[in-house]
């Protein structure tokens, strides 16, 4: 298994794949896989199983935060253990927010298993946040300097 950045270049090439994994829950199509949000191309990732796309997560910043904006594991791979990889992956990268759908109910006991707790509702869909503890805040504030740091470093040697 291997985590892969999501970037456009990648989703651009491959779309199929990764409208095939949400097609029997999700209304997405390629525009919304490939739409512009602030800090998606840097954020998101995809996971590999053998070569092939399995999973992804889609990240942006939202009201401030750090938003999952989609997190999917395709049909054929679920329950074997590979959400509990990505959603982990999400909240290290420090995504805080998601909203489900509330009849989603396999999926909100999933992620309050995962730490996540109801924080309201939005257009008829619950809202959940990540509850941080000091330590976590600190590690994500240093792993977002060093992040930044990386891009800048690769920004000044392109
Ligand atoms: C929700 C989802 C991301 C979890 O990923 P996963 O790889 O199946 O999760 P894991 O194997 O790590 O954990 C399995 C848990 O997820 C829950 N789950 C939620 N929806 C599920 C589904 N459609 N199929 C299997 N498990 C599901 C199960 O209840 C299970 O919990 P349990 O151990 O208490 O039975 C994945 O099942 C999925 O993509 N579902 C469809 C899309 C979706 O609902 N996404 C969330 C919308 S915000």
């Amino acid at each position: 298994m291997r985590v892969v950045e999501l970037t456009k270049v990648f989703a651009e090439s491959h779309t199929a794949r990764l409208l095939d994994i949400s097609s029997d829950v999700s209304a997405w199509q390629a525009q919304h896989v490939l739409f512009d949000l602030p800090e998606k191309w840097t954020r998101s990732f995809a996971v590999t199983d053998a070569g092939a796309i399995v999973s992804y997560c889609i990240i942006s910043r939202r009201n401030g935060v750090l938003h999952i904006n989609q997190l999917m594991v395709h049909r054929d791979a679920r329950a074997s253990g590979i959400g509990t990889i990505v959603l982990r992956e999400a909240l290290r990268r420090g995504a805080e927010t998601l909203k489900v759908d509330p009849i989603n109910a396999g999926a909100i006991r999933f992620y309050q298993r995962h730490g996540l707790s109801n924080s309201g509702t939005e257009n008829g869909y619950l809202v959940m946040r990540y509850r941080k503890t000091a330590a976590q805040a600190q590690n994500t504030l240093a792993d977002e300097k060093s992040h930044v740091i990386v891009r800048g470093v690769a920004a000044e040697t392109a």
